[in-house]
């Protein structure tokens, strides 16, 4: 049962436990419906502390025994928690519990998984594990004893013994209760090996389940260059003996960063070239990367609080993709990065649910485990590395590794490193952690005499909580292409830091074309009121990656609008920029298929919203179509020496080289298939031999109403492999058209493999639908209605997994009045809902704006 009135933490609250915890040893008997945990903690009076309240931490437990000091006594129990009196000197607290892992559905805590037990304990799970003081500043070496007839046994740490039956495992490395983790299963190793820069070595092991060996290779791989990329460029070495991942089927979010024993997705980690895509190797390799590199930004030094949590996931985000620059090419991770963080961050930061990147209140953190958190974070990480420059960035990385290693840390020890390596005042700056929003920039321009005024404006619109905003720190970086395209000015990185702010150029033969917000410098809005004629002159010119892709973006973006506005004709600035593009053999193919794409529909909503237009999806979705049905007829005379330039002969990889001629392939596929109405797609799918060639022409296929063999013919190939029917799941209620969408997802979630109770599953079904912005927002509610039935259904079973989903509901206010009543009446349904979770309370509370 929850609480009638849900409880806010607040910051502005934080007090230190009143004890410190020196040691931890758990047992755990393990029993599918009745695991026994025994603990035996030593604690003592924690001297930085005023409160001394002993009140440990407890869900969905029965206590068996408590002893202290060798008595056993009586806590006062509650469903949250027990407390006690203790002395008032150090003691051993020592309890059993008994826990029922067979019955947990919410992978949250110990749960099963396909007769595996595992853990998953970030943000607050330990506490369904046993009585503690589940909160990040608490850390404690652990040693964990655990007896269970499966073959194999594995906790936190270094192995410290084992026999028949049981394994002992001891961590050194004090730690937060939420980096706990226990598996325990018939799993099978795919070792590897490395040796770290002082010579030691570390014991790798990739487990899975037997049938899973073929898949691993590719993920050992990519643990091994993230343990050596984090060397060379952070220094940082590995600290035990041994590195263990574990690949689970059921698992809320993409992975997890337990010290020395990584639990993955499934999704996350596995992968093999017939059955995972380009891009399921790209995040597999950025996953592994991410939860690795967590090892010193998040395990050794953690967060004192949860409001702290871009402390290490917005750091972490920012060293994986830097990670991934390195190893693949690092524009089109600036332009993946960016296309993501306005397809999921923006409409966030720009609804409802906005929150600063460190939130002061929650009701369930789990709820704060967002793309604001996460990948702004990163943003403003990187925004701080180009105001203070590369070596500075290194030189307070390597104070705050010395400074704070061990230690439980916040955002003002994070910005005092930087001030103290360089001297500078970052009290401003740090609005970018305390300010929700998405600042927006306008640009004026002024030409006179050989100088060349740029006038920069910023504004946030207010947020929840937050009527009034501060002008922000906004490196803009900014290039001067001269009339022939040549670059008269390199890059120079304005620092934006006032409401309106004027930068001069000088001493300029005629007046330049700018280039601004270069390298995305900055997670804003840049409203720049370019004509068509100087956005394709930067698509053929300008010489930052970025922003020649942004040209091409924005042209695409104003067409569109324009089509939808005032049912304009696609225009030939669009089309002819994209045949000169495509028509550039000295451009990486990876960067040729990325200037094809479009923004999004629901980013074309946003944007039709924000200039005072009703959004209708239809009218976006026959644009979208219309503009893509022109540009494949203006290329049409191309495609076939592009398709020839895609055509890759040697054994497969999943590089970059190869992955991005792939992607080119696929794009000229469906422009392709476009005419022809899928013959050609048709014979890549008979000719496919790896995933992303399959799928991608099942995909055309599907597109252009044609395939239905196919998408059988697939089904029948793969239906023994549940990462691969996710995908026949999901690309079916992508590629529906807007009519159908609702009846074809309805339709799925009646087929015998629609396993909802697995997050994956569910999420390839109704995540693709909330995902299908036409199908969604179907005239007459039927998405909304389908949408809001599961989650109705899936919130006593998964509450973490449900609450994440009711973001399809964020952008509500945008549409038209009957969506808007339509939209409403379906959150209010589930608001209404008896015994409602409290992580989807809060979530359609917020959303509601109640
Ligand atoms: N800390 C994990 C990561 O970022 C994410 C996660 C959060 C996983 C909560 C599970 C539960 O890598
Ligand atoms: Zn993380």
């Amino acid at each position: 049962m929850r609480d009638a009135a849900p409880t806010t933490i607040y910051l502005k609250d934080y007090m230190p436990f009143g004890y410190l915890v020196d040691s931890v040893h758990l047992t755990f008997d393990l029993a599918d419906h009745a695991t026994r945990v025994t603990s035996r903690i030593a604690f003592c009076p924690n001297p930085e502390a005023t409160d001394r309240t002993f009140f440990l931490h407890g869900e969905d437990l029965t206590l068996i025994r408590a002893v202290i000091d060798g008595v056993e006594v009586t806590p006062n129990v509650t469903d949250k928690g027990l407390t006690v009196d203790v002395p008032d000197a150090p003691f051993i607290w020592e309890a059993v519990v008994e826990i029922d892992p067979g019955n947990n559905t919410a992978l949250e805590g110990l749960y099963m998984s396909n007769g595996m037990y595992c853990t998953q304990c970030e943000a607050e799970g330990f506490r369904k594990i046993t009585y503690y003081p589940d909160r990040p500043d608490v850390m404690s070496v652990f040693t964990v004893r655990i007896n269970g007839d499966l073959p194999v046994l594995l906790s936190n740490g270094n192995p410290s013994g084992k026999s028949e039956g049981w394994a002992e495992w001891t961590d050194p490395w004090p730690k937060p209760a939420y980096l706990f983790a226990l598996v325990a299963g018939d799993l099978i190793a795919h070792p590897g090996q490395f040796t770290t820069m002082s010579g030691r070595d570390v014991e790798l092991n990739l487990w899975v389940r037997p049938g899973d060996e073929g898949k691993c290779a590719f993920g050992m791989e990519a643990l091994k260059k993230s343990m050596k990329w984090d060397e060379d460029v952070y220094g940082r070495e590995y600290d035990l003996d041994m590195f263990n991942i574990v690949a689970v089927d059921d698992f809320n979010m993409g992975a997890m960063e337990n010290k020395g024993l990584n639990i993955f997705n499934s999704s996350a980690v596995l992968a093999s070239p017939e059955t995972s895509t380009d891009a399921n190797f790209e995040r597999i390799e950025a996953i592994i990367a991410h939860e690795y590199f967590h090892n010193w930004t998040g395990n050794r030094i953690t967060c004192r609080d949860w409001f702290q949590l871009c402390l290490k996931e917005g750091l972490t985000v920012f060293r994986d993709a830097q990670f991934t620059s390195d190893m693949r090419s690092a524009p089109v991770k600036r332009i993946h990065d960016a296309i993501d963080l306005r397809a999921r961050q923006f409409p966030e930061d720009n609804g409802p649910l906005s929150h600063p990147v460190r939130p002061e209140s929650f009701q369930e953190i789990n709820n704060f485990y967002t793309a604001t958190v996460y990948e702004k974070g990163a943003e403003v990480i990187g925004m701080l590395k180009r105001l203070v420059g590369d070596e500075a960035y290194a030189q307070a990385l390597k104070l705050y590794f010395d400074r704070h290693d061990g230690q439980a840390c916040t955002i003002e020890d994070w910005i005092k490193v930087f001030e103290d390596t360089t001297g500078r005042d970052l009290t401003q700056f740090k609005r970018w952690y305390s300010q929700s929003g998405t600042p927006r920039i306008s640009v004026a321009e002024d030409w006179q005499d050989g100088t060349y005024t740029l006038t920069l404006s910023q504004r946030t619109k207010p947020t929840p909580g937050q009527p009034e905003k501060l002008p922000q720190v906004i490196p803009v970086a900014v290039g001067l292409l001269g009339q022939n395209g040549d670059e008269v000015r390199a890059t120079e990185v304005l620092e934006l830091t006032e409401a309106e702010q004027s930068f001069t150029f000088s001493g300029l033969a005629a007046k330049p074309v700018a280039s601004i917000l270069r390298d995305f410098s900055a997670p804003v809005i840049l409203e720049h009121d370019h004509t068509d004629a100087e956005r394709a002159f930067l698509l053929a010119h300008d010489t930052d990656p970025f922003n020649r892709w942004q040209a091409g973006r924005s042209l695409a973006q104003d067409t569109l609008l324009r089509m939808i506005r005032e049912d304009a004709a696609p225009g030939t600035n669009y089309l002819d920029g994209m045949l000169a593009v495509l028509r550039d053999g000295d451009l990486d193919p990876a960067y040729r298929s990325l200037m094809l794409g479009l923004p999004t529909q629901s980013e074309l909503a946003a944007a039709l919203f924000e200039s005072g237009n009703v959004p209708d999806p239809m009218a976006i979705w026959t644009a979208v179509e219309t503009l893509r049905q022109a540009t494949a007829q203006h290329v049409q005379d191309l495609l076939p020496r592009l398709h020839s330039e895609t055509l890759i002969d040697a054994p497969f990889s999943p590089d970059a080289d190869q992955a991005g001629k792939r992607a080119l392939g696929g794009a000229v596929l469906y422009l392709t298939s476009r005419l022809d109405g899928g013959a050609k797609a048709a014979e890549e799918y008979a000719a496919a031999d790896n995933m992303t060639r399959q799928l991608t022409a099942l995909s055309c296929l599907l597109r252009a109403g044609a395939g239905q063999t196919e998408l059988a013919d697939f089904y029948r190939q793969w239906q023994h492999d549940r990462l691969v029917v996710d995908k026949w799941f999901g690309l079916q209620v992508t590629t529906a058209s807007p009519e159908t969408t609702p009846d074809v997802t309805r339709t799925l979630t009646e087929h015998p493999d629609f396993n909802w109770k697995n997050p994956n599953r569910f999420r390839a079904v109704m995540g693709a639908l909330a995902m299908n912005h036409a199908g969604f927002h179907r005239a007459g509610g039927a998405g909304y209605a389908l949408l809001a039935d599961w989650l109705i259904r899936l919130d006593p079973v998964n509450p973490q997994t449900t609450a994440r989903m009711c973001s399809a509901f964020q952008t509500w206010k945008r549409y038209d009045v009957d969506r808007q009543d339509r939209m409403k009446a379906q959150l209010t349904r589930i608001a209404d809902t008896p015994n409602l979770s409290r992580d989807t309370t809060e979530m359609v509370s917020r959303i509601l704006g109640a």
